[in-house]
């Protein structure tokens, strides 16, 4: 009999004075889980860009008003107990950042995927093991700058699967110009491919194979066609469980095939000034694992406080009740079922 209660936070950014303080105020919730990953929205900043900082220059060039973490920063995530975390993101980089978030991921001995010295290395799996149940986690982002971001045979950086877009003109706009187009997206072949050798490889390697997906568009509610892709196509392959991030919002969740796809969690710890008052909802989801199969999927809901805290929210208060209600209304289009059961939001189909 094994038993294994995951818990999952989707986008987590420290930078403040006191990295620690930064999952206090959740510390109880993160600690129910007995194998706790997150994703890391954070990248370090180095010397140069200390001075590039303050010549007013940016520390990501094509982000705008970006500011990196702190190297000391990491060590909120050891505070908070996280096992594992998964880095790939749109603001993954520079190369000497990522090796300093790697630098200090291994120093606490958290340990990560979605990031590497090559290609090769941002593509390897993340391994935790816990009461004789061994879960591997791969982490991508499908948003970057390809210039920038994506790690290569000789440069440090991002595990990607890349995705495209076109844009569809209404059947109207010859009659009516200015009918809005539809947006249609699709995975690129190559890097979907890889993505699926991936999982593999880590299949045969673990009892459980979980996917940390940056995807999606920023403040947006709306799953793109190519996220439902990719997570149909990754738990065809083998996959238990996805969780998505970036839109900084939570999105829809489905069941497919009996395997939960939580498509946004929204912001977890967010320190980053931009977002700072601004979509302070989320979710924490829980999966539990028993004798190799999944038991139950659950979430909490969660917001950043006046302090920018991220606290539990109770599923009786009305913020908590209306994270609920809004979850529930973006996974009626997957015909998800989501139950209140004793102090629990429990998914179902
Ligand atoms: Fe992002």
């Amino acid at each position: 009999m094994s038993k294994v209660l995951l818990g999952l936070v989707g986008e987590t950014n420290v930078n403040r004075s006191d990295p620690d303080s930064a999952f206090a105020k959740v510390k109880p919730l993160l600690d129910r889980a007995d194998v706790l990953f997150g994703h890391l929205e954070t990248t370090v900043s180095n010397d140069p860009s200390e001075n590039m900082r303050k010549e007013g220059i940016i520390d990501l060039p094509f982000k705008q008003g970006w500011v990196h973490s702190k190297p000391e920063a990491v060590g909120a995530w050891k505070s908070g107990g996280f096992d594992a975390v998964g880095g790939a993101s749109n603001v993954s980089g520079d190369a000497w950042s990522t090796m300093r978030v790697i630098e200090e991921l291994d120093r606490l001995g958290i340990k990560h995927a979605g990031l590497g010295e090559n290609k090769a290395a941002a593509r390897a799996p993340a391994i935790v093991e816990k009461n004789g149940v061994k879960i591997g986690f791969l982490s991508y982002t499908s948003v970057f700058y390809p210039q920038f971001v994506p790690a290569l045979v000789n440069r440090p950086g991002a595990a990607t699967v890349k995705a495209h877009m076109s844009i569809v003109p209404s059947f109207r706009s010859e009659e009516m110009p200015g009918a809005m187009p539809a947006v249609k997206t699709w995975l690129d072949e190559a890097e979907k491919a890889l993505m699926l050798d991936d999982i593999a490889k880590l299949r045969p390697l673990v009892d459980h194979v979980i996917l940390s997906c940056h995807w999606g568009v920023s403040d947006a509610e709306k799953v793109q066609d190519y996220q439902i892709e990719l997570a149909h196509a990754a738990i065809d392959a083998g996959t238990d469980v996805i969780i998505g991030h970036h839109a900084h919002r939570p999105q829809g969740i489905e069941l497919y095939n009996g395997k939960p796809i939580f498509y946004s969690m929204g912001n977890f710890a967010f320190d980053w000034w931009f977002v700072r008052n601004w979509l302070k909802e989320g979710i924490m989801a829980f999966v539990s694992f028993e004798n190799g199969a999944i038991d139950k999927v659950s979430f909490a809901p969660v917001h950043r406080d006046e302090g920018n805290d991220v606290a539990s929210l109770s599923v009786d208060s009305p913020e908590g009740l209306a994270v609920i209600e809004a979850v529930r209304k973006l996974s009626a289009p997957f015909d998800t079922k989501i139950d209140v059961v004793g102090g629990e939001v429990v998914i179902s189909r």
